[in-house]
C-alpha cells in the first residue's frame, strides 16, 4: 500500500515536473515536450488531486483557475507607493533629464537600462515563501484592487517562484500586456460572439484583468513582463537594476528580451531609434522606451519628487491615437471598383503625420463601430498603415448625428453598385465605363494574356487616359498616328509600332477577348468555359444566372457577376464598339458541354405554356438531368410560370424559390441560340 507521505512526495513530483515546463512553455517560449504530454501530466496530477484533495497545495498548477466569482474586488494598499513616470516626447527633454541626473550625482556619463515602455496595465505581485500570495493593480498608486485569482489564470507568472535564493517575502512588478497577435484573435472570437470588440490591446488587457470570474481572465491571451521590484529594498538584491531584472528571470519571470544597458544621452537616443524600429516586428504594443539609471544605489539617492523618480525617464513614441470629429463619410472607388468609405476628419496630429481622412473599410465595419457623421471618434495609425477609425467615443455623440449608406450608385460612374455574396466590399458594376477603374481595366485588357497589345504599357495608358485621348478600350482602336506621335517620349517609329499592334491584336480568340473585359471573378480559366459552353458571345451575354451556373465550375456567386457586367448598358456600349472597330473571332463549335447540366435540379410547373406544353418540357428538362415535381416544397429548386398560374406560383414565392418565366425557360432549355 502507499503511504500518504509517498503520495504527497509524487504529488510534488508532478507538480515541479509541470510547473517546470509550464515555464519553459510560457516563459522561455521553448517547450519540451509536446501539449499532449503536458496535458497528460496534469490530468495526472488533478486525479491524484481529487483523491487527496487534503494534499492540493496553493501553488499546484492544477490551481491557476479554480475560485469561484467574485461580487467585487477587494482593496489593498502597496506598501512602497506604485508611481509613475515623468514623460518626455522629444529629443530635447531626454537632454534635460540626462543633464539633471548628471548634475546632482555628480556622474559625468550615467549608465542607464534602456526598457520598452509596455503599453498594459501595472500590476504588482507579492510572494511570500516563493509562493504568490497576491495580484494586485496599480489604482491610485497607493492602493489598488485585489485580483489574485485573475493573476493565478496567467501562465507566464509562476505560482511558485523557481530556485533557492528567493527572498522571504518580495513585490514584484511589471506590465500586463496582452500580445498583439492576441488581441486581433481575442476580437475576432468577439465579433463571431457579438460581444465587445475592444479598441486596442490595453483595454483588452485592462477589461481581461477586471473580471469578476476568472474563468474568463484565463481564456484571455494575457502575458506578464516584470520590470522591477516594490517592496524589498532593491539593493538587497543587486547592486544594478540591469542585474535585479537578472535574478527576476532567473526566479522564473518574464523579462523583455529588449532590453539594453546603454550609456549616456547619446546611448538612450540610439537605444529609443532601434526600439521604433522594430516596434512593428515586436510581439507586444509599445507607447515608448523608459530609461532607468541603473546603479541601485544612486536611484536611492536621486530619490523622487511628487509622484515620479528622479532616476528614470519614459521617453514617448508620438500618439498614435488621437481624437477627432467625422466630418463627412465619402466613397472612394479603387481600381478593382471596390468602394471603400472614408472619414473626412476634422484635421488631426496622429503619430507625427497631420491627418484628415481614415478608411472605414466597408459597410459591416461602419455598422460594427457604429461610426456616423457627426461622431468624434478615436483615429489610430499604426506604423505606416493608412489610418483608421478605432472606435467612436459615445458619451460624446451630439443628437444630430447622420447614418452612412452605401449608395446603389457608383459616385464616380452612377453604375449600380453589388455586393456579392461572402464579400464584405461592395463594387461599382461599371466596370470598363468606371473612370476609377478604366487604367486598370485598360492595361488588363491590352495585357499578354488578354488581347495582347505590344508595347501599350502602364505608363503610356496613363497618359492616354490622363490626356482624355481615350475613355474605354475601345477608343484605343480610334487613335491616329499623329495622336499617339505627338505623346511624350513617342517618336514616329513607336507610334507606328503600337498602331501595327493595335491591328494585329483585332484578330483574336473568345476566350482571350472574354478575359479581356475583365469580369470580376471571370479569370482565364472561366473565360474558356464559357466560351466552349456557348460558343458565341450572344448567348453569354443573354444568359441569367441560373443558365450560368450550367458551365462547369461557374457557381452562384461568377455567374452573378457575369450577370451584373453584361446587364450593364455602359459594358455592352463598349463592347459594341470593339466589335464595331473590327475586333473578331472564330466561334467555337460547341461540343464540350456537361451532358447533364441540371442534374440534381428540381423544377415545378405551373400554369400553362405558350410554346412547348407541358409534357415536352418535362422531357426537356429531365433530359438534361433535371427532376420534375408535382408540388411546391423547401427542396424545389425553380418554378416555371406559364400564363394563369395557380397557386404554387404564390407558393414558391413564399418559400424564396427562384421563378422561371417562360422566355428564360427556353433560354435554358437553349443555350446555344443565339
Ligand atoms: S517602471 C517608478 N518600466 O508605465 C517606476 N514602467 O507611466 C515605475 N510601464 O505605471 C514604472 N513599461 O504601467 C516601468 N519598462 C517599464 C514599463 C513601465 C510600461 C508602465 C507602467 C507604469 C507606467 C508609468
Amino acid at each position: 500500500m502507499t503511504s500518504k507521505k509517498d503520495i504527497a512526495s509524487k504529488l510534488q513530483q508532478l507538480r515541479d515536473t509541470i510547473s517546470l515546463h509550464n515555464y519553459r512553455y510560457y516563459v522561455l517560449d521553448a517547450p519540451e515536450i509536446p501539449d499532449a504530454e503536458y496535458d497528460r501530466l496534469l490530468r495526472e496530477l488533478q486525479t491524484l488531486e481529487s483523491a487527496y484533495p487534503e494534499l492540493i497545495t496553493p501553488d499546484s498548477p492544477s490551481q491557476r483557475v479554480g475560485a469561484a466569482p467574485l461580487k467585487e474586488f477587494a482593496e489593498v494598499t502597496h506598501a512602497v507607493p506604485m508611481l509613475s513616470l515623468n514623460n518626455a516626447f522629444n529629443d530635447q527633454e531626454v537632454e534635460d533629464f540626462d543633464r539633471r541626473v548628471r548634475e546632482r550625482s555628480g556622474v559625468s556619463e550615467v549608465v542607464y537600462t534602456a526598457e520598452p515602455k509596455l503599453d498594459g496595465l501595472a500590476i504588482s505581485l507579492v510572494y511570500e515563501n516563493a509562493v504568490l500570495v497576491r495580484g494586485a493593480t496599480r489604482g491610485d498608486g497607493y492602493s489598488g484592487e485585489d485580483v489574485t485569482q485573475n493573476i493565478r489564470t496567467i501562465h507566464s507568472v509562476p505560482l511558485r517562484l523557481l530556485g533557492a535564493a528567493v527572498p522571504r517575502r518580495i513585490e514584484i512588478r511589471g506590465e500586463v500586456i496582452m500580445t498583439k497577435q492576441g488581441f486581433a484573435k481575442l476580437n475576432q472570437d468577439q465579433q463571431h460572439k457579438q460581444e465587445k470588440i475592444f479598441a486596442n490591446p490595453r483595454n483588452a488587457a485592462a477589461g481581461s484583468l477586471r473580471q469578476l470570474d476568472p474563468r474568463i481572465t484565463a481564456a484571455r491571451p494575457l502575458v506578464f513582463y516584470a520590470y522591477g521590484i516594490g517592496e524589498i529594498a532593491a539593493n538587497e538584491l543587486s547592486r544594478q537594476h540591469s542585474d535585479m531584472l537578472k535574478h527576476l528571470q532567473s526566479y522564473g519571470l518574464r523579462v523583455s528580451p529588449d532590453i539594453q544597458v546603454v550609456t549616456g544621452l547619446q546611448g538612450c537616443i540610439e537605444y529609443y531609434h532601434y526600439i521604433a524600429n522594430k516596434r512593428d516586428a515586436l510581439e507586444y504594443a509599445i507607447d515608448g522606451v523608459v530609461y532607468k539609471v541603473d546603479d541601485l544605489q544612486l536611484q536611492e539617492s536621486l530619490g523622487f519628487v511628487s509622484r515620479a523618480p528622479r532616476w528614470a525617464l519614459a521617453h514617448k513614441f508620438p500618439a498614435q491615437e488621437e481624437m477627432t470629429r467625422v466630418l463627412a463619410i465619402d466613397i472612394q472607388v479603387g481600381r478593382t471598383g471596390t468602394l471603400t468609405p472614408v472619414a473626412r476628419l476634422e484635421p488631426v496630429f496622429v503619430g507625427g503625420v497631420t491627418v484628415t481622412n481614415a478608411t472605414l473599410h466597408n459597410q459591416d465595419e461602419i455598422e460594427r463601430k457604429d461610426v456616423r457623421v457627426g461622431d468624434t471618434v478615436i483615429v489610430r495609425r499604426a506604423g505606416d498603415v493608412i489610418p483608421e477609425v478605432a472606435s467612436v467615443v459615445l458619451s460624446q455623440r451630439p443628437g444630430d448625428t447622420v447614418l452612412f449608406k452605401m449608395p446603389a450608385q457608383c459616385p464616380v460612374c452612377g453604375s449600380q453598385v453589388i455586393r456579392l455574396e461572402n464579400e464584405a466590399a461592395a463594387r461599382c458594376s461599371g466596370g470598363l465605363f468606371c473612370a476609377a477603374q478604366r487604367k486598370q481595366a485598360i492595361k488588363h485588357f491590352a495585357g499578354r494574356r488578354a488581347m495582347d497589345i505590344e508595347g501599350l504599357g502602364e505608363k503610356l495608358i496613363d497618359q492616354l487616359v490622363d490626356t482624355g485621348m481615350i475613355h474605354d478600350s475601345a477608343d484605343l482602336y480610334l487613335l491616329g498616328f499623329e495622336q499617339i506621335a505627338g505623346l511624350e517620349r513617342m517618336g514616329d517609329k513607336s507610334a507606328q509600332n503600337l498602331l501595327d499592334a493595335l491591328q494585329k491584336s483585332k484578330s483574336t480568340t473568345l476566350p482571350r477577348f472574354l478575359f479581356a473585359l475583365g469580369i470580376r471573378q471571370v479569370g482565364e480559366s472561366t473565360a474558356k468555359a464559357l466560351a466552349l459552353y456557348f460558343g458565341k458571345l450572344a448567348p453569354i451575354m443573354q444568359a441569367d444566372v441560373i443558365m450560368l451556373q450550367q458551365v462547369p465550375d461557374v457557381g452562384p456567386v461568377v455567374a452573378q457577376s457575369i450577370a451584373s457586367f453584361f446587364a450593364e448598358p455602359h459594358n455592352r456600349g463598349v463592347i459594341e464598339k470593339l466589335r464595331h472597330c473590327g475586333i473578331h473571332w472564330p466561334d467555337i463549335e460547341v461540343t464540350a458541354r456537361a451532358p447533364l447540366p441540371l442534374k440534381g435540379k428540381t423544377f415545378v410547373i405551373t400554369g400553362s405554356l405558350v410554346s412547348m406544353g407541358r409534357e415536352a418540357v418535362k422531357e426537356r428538362l429531365e433530359a438534361l438531368g433535371a427532376k420534375v415535381s408535382g408540388s411546391v416544397s423547401k427542396k424545389t429548386d425553380y418554378v416555371i410560370v406559364g400564363v394563369d398560374p395557380g397557386s404554387k406560383a404564390s407558393k414558391a414565392q413564399e418559400l424564396g424559390i427562384p421563378i422561371l418565366e417562360e422566355a428564360k425557360l427556353l433560354a435554358l432549355l437553349n443555350p446555344g441560340n443565339d
